[in-house]
């Protein structure tokens, strides 16, 4: 089953692009270029992108559109990066965000 979204309602299409490799939490994965990061970590069937501060709870994919911060997540070791809407570029490096990142700026 693919599970890649190639044509959203709100955030549009994705054009054929080519493969590239991309990290996630020290393991490579397939991605397509110019695809949200979200959508290439769920084609994979990653689905956990954070854990909240208090409770330590699991949380990914909600809203899709950039609006709750769920899909949070360290990219190229800037935390907080809303993954449903930042492209993929080849060799990112992407981490599971645990509690608030370096920064601190996510509220559960
Ligand atoms: S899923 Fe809500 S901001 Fe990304």
């Amino acid at each position: 089953m693919c599970l890649r979204v190639d044509d959203h309602v709100i955030l549009g299409s994705n054009e054929p692009g080519k493969t590239v490799e991309i990290t996630v939490d020290g393991k490579k994965i397939q991605a397509k270029e110019g695809e949200k990061i979200l959508a290439a970590l769920l084609a994979n069937g990653i689905i956990v992108n954070r854990y909240t501060v208090k409770r330590k709870e699991p949380r990914g994919l909600f809203c899709g559109i950039g609006q709750c911060t769920d899909c949070a997540m360290i990219v190229n070791g800037k935390p907080n990066v809303r993954t449903c809407i930042t492209p993929v570029k080849e060799g990112m490096v992407i981490e599971t965000q645990h509690g608030l990142g370096k920064r601190g700026d996510i509220r559960d």
